[in-house]
């Protein structure tokens, strides 16, 4: 089962074009299953269309999944509990739900992705396992399932010893156990450089861990993946125009009109994105290419497209470019939109989904008058 985790890109469209293609989906919120049933996942079924996956249940969360129904994967013993209450009030609710563990180590393209490890404040600590497990029966409870999520833009090499470490604990679930979640993490080339992941090769670790799993205990179990990234951060593209191009000391700036607030990843951490120029002239010819650091408008030394993760400037070479043409900025898919936000009173850019070479509107650009929907002076 691909399970998509769509806290990357939650677009209706993106997650309409998702469940077209069979896949199911997780939520991290009550926003994210409002999307969900939005785009037309069902909220019950077998595998459930829709999990809700948190290590912590929000008075709206838990609302959501008494009225859906919803499965549960929890990622803390206070949400079995939780769960547990909530269902001592829903009877309909299922008795069946999923534990996250975290297994002792993680990894991830950057520290603040890594989910694994002591310093993670992600999932059932691993040695903690067989109290959750009691906890769970006592509470009435049957854990039918484990996810192992130990980071986003992992390696094969860790990713890898997840499956180990899965089958190690799910020994310990027993019989209930019928479903494993190998979590997300893929990761995705950025650079030219990057290889691609295996995913063939991926796969054939954790159905053999499956496997052997499903034979020791004489019936199926399910595998799950749930990737993010992978599905999603190479088909998008941020647009921006080049609104002022300068010199300081001996750096070229472009200065941009998109910030961090459409496209955290780099200030955040210190990502890289591919880019390249859209020539206005669409002349053809080869421009000549130099060092330049690219930034935003926002009033923020961190607004720049090309940082490393400590916050310094890393130039990329890109060709010439004249104020008002557009810079593409790749590999935008994933954790951009999503993470976008409304800093310096800027409204979420429009969204286009391109089918078959046929450009949609998917997300109206918000206006000025979206920017203090909501907001009021009070009257004294
Ligand atoms: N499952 C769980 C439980 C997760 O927490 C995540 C990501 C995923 C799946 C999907 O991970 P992916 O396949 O996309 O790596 N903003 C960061 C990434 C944060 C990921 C958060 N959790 C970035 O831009 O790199």
């Amino acid at each position: 089962v691909v399970r998509y985790a769509q806290k990357a890109n939650g677009n209706l469209a993106v997650l309409d074009l998702v469940r077209r293609a069979g896949a199911l989906v997780d939520a991290v919120s009550a926003g994210e299953v409002h999307r969900a049933i939005a785009a037309g996942f069902r909220p019950e079924g077998d595998p459930p269309p829709i999990v809700y996956t948190a290590d912590i249940f929000d008075s709206d969360a838990l609302e959501a999944v008494a009225e859906y129904g919803l499965a549960v994967n929890c990622g803390s013993p206070d949400m079995v509990t939780q769960y547990a209450e909530l269902r001592a009030r829903r009877p309909s609710l299922s008795d069946r739900i999923t534990l996250r563990v975290n297994p002792g180590f993680g990894h991830g393209h950057s520290r603040k992705t890594n989910t694994g490890g002591e310093h993670s404040k992600h999932g059932v600590w691993h040695e903690e396992l067989p109290a959750c497990l009691a906890l769970a029966q006592r509470a009435g409870l049957r854990v039918t399932g484990l996810h192992l999520h130990i980071g986003s833009g992992a390696d094969m090499e860790h990713l890898a010893l997840v499956a180990g470490a899965a089958a190690r604990l799910a020994r310990q679930v027993g019989p209930s156990l019928a479903m494993l979640s190998a979590g997300g993490g893929l990761p995705t080339p950025y650079r030219d450089d990057d290889v691609e992941m295996n995913v063939d090769a991926y796969f054939a670790v954790w159905d053999g861990e499956r496997r052997r799993l499903a034979e020791a205990l004489g019936h199926p179990v399910r595998l799950e993946i749930e990737p993010g990234r992978y599905l999603v951060a190479e088909s998008g593209t941020l647009l921006t125009e080049i609104r002022a191009v300068k010199r300081v000391a001996s750096h070229t700036f472009y200065l941009v009109d998109a910030g961090f607030n459409n496209l955290p990843r780099p200030v955040l951490y210190g990502a890289y994105h591919p880019m390249a120029v859209v020539p206005a002239s669409g002349d053809g010819r080869e421009r000549a290419l130099h060092e330049v650091v690219v930034g935003g408008p926002l009033c923020e030394s961190g607004d720049i497209f090309t940082q490393d993760a400590g916050g310094l400037v890393r130039a990329q070479r890109l060709p010439e470019a004249r104020v008002g043409e557009i810079l593409a900025i790749g590999c935008a898919g994933a954790y951009g939109a999503a993470m976008g936000s409304n800093y310096n009173a800027k409204p979420l850019a429009g969204e286009v989904l391109v089918v078959r070479g046929k450009p949609h509107l998917v997300r109206a650009r918000q206006s000025l008058d979206d920017l203090i929907r909501g907001e009021s002076i009070p009257v004294e």
